[in-house]
């Protein structure tokens, strides 16, 4: 299916309750229950709430995963997702990731008990080298905040396969327009949606997109137990914003849409620090020559071209 397609027919196609052309904010927390033994689909809105999940099927859909899940903010969806694990498990971490993701990794989940050694993950034999007994999951961001250092997913997705890791990788600077880590092998993707995502600096929120349905269910129970849950409103303003990506390939039209042109920028940069690799897996777009003086964007599965390998 089209990326264009993709975007338009996924979970904001028509409201299902309504039918009205445009998904409304459910500004709600309770709802009633004919009959207190059956409960029906919706119940209480932290679990959930048919404007995220309108988002969450559209963020399932753009990533190529099971189960998308929206989150109260990027750390909040990193956050939940390193829940997945045990206190005294070991986890390979990318040593080029945001700050928060660090901080969070070292101070809350080193009380919990989580074991983390971060490694270069540009090489992938650090990262094997890395991998213990009690290893059980593998975390990468690419191109990664502030470095913008690639690292090879597909690589890290086999070395986590053939480790029995749970492997995670946060998206946020490229979008699932960009780049697809499921469908380069990893489990679950994570964002800062409060980025390209959302694309307007109006808001904070998460995401998380999980490959198969058992470990979607896993972290869909953490979601709901722990809360992070994005709200109406926020599921709201970032929904018609994934709609809009494919029109807004210009920094001009991105201030005028909700878009990923800033992901333009972020691929220009990644590309001085590993075109090669960057062009295989971030696949279907081109950009003019990251020295170019006027950057003009466009996704090249939405024209139709050949991927570039300019
Ligand atoms: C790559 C990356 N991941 C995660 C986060 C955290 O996201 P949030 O600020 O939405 O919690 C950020 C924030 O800058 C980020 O740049």
């Amino acid at each position: 299916m089209k990326d264009r397609t993709r975007l338009i027919h996924s979970g904001q196609d028509r409201d299902p309750h309504t039918g009205a052309s445009s998904i409304p904010i459910y500004q709600v927390s309770t709802y009633h229950q004919p009959d207190p033994e059956h409960l029906g689909p919706y119940d209480y809105g932290r679990s959930d709430n048919p404007t995220r999940e309108a988002l969450e099927k559209t963020l399932a859909q753009l990533e190529g995963g099971a189960r998308g899940l929206a989150f109260a903010s990027g750390m909040a969806a990193t956050s939940s997702s390193l829940l997945l694990f045990q206190p005294g498990d070991h986890l390979v971490v990318g040593r080029d990731i945001y700050g928060g993701t660090y901080r969070i990794l070292t101070t809350v989940f080193h009380r919990w008990k989580l074991d983390v050694t971060f490694v270069d993950s540009a090489d992938p034999d650090s990262v094997r080298r890395a991998i213990r007994p009690d290893t059980r999951g593998l975390f990468v961001e690419t191109p990664a905040n502030p470095l913008l250092q690639i690292t090879d997913l597909r690589a890290m997705a086999a070395i986590a396969r053939a480790h029995g890791l749970v492997s995670i990788a946060d998206n946020t600077f490229m979008t699932p327009f960009l780049q697809r880590p499921i469908e380069l092998g990893f489990d679950i993707v994570v964002h800062s949606a409060t980025k390209f995502l959302g694309g307007h600096s109006d808001l904070i929120a998460g995401a998380a997109v999980v490959r198969e349905e058992a470990l979607g269910r896993r972290l869909r129970a953490i979601q709901n137990a722990f809360g992070a849950i994005l709200g109406p409103q926020d599921s709201w303003l970032v929904l018609p914003a994934s709609r809009h990506w494919p029109s807004a390939s210009t920094p001009s039209s991105a201030r005028r849409t909700r878009s990923p042109a800033g992901c333009c920028y972020a691929l220009k940069l990644a590309a001085f620090t590993s075109p090669a690799l960057n062009n295989t897996q971030a696949m279907t777009f081109t950009c003019a020559r990251p020295a170019a003086p006027a950057p003009s964007c466009r996704s090249s599965s939405l024209t139709g071209r050949p991927p570039s390998r300019s």
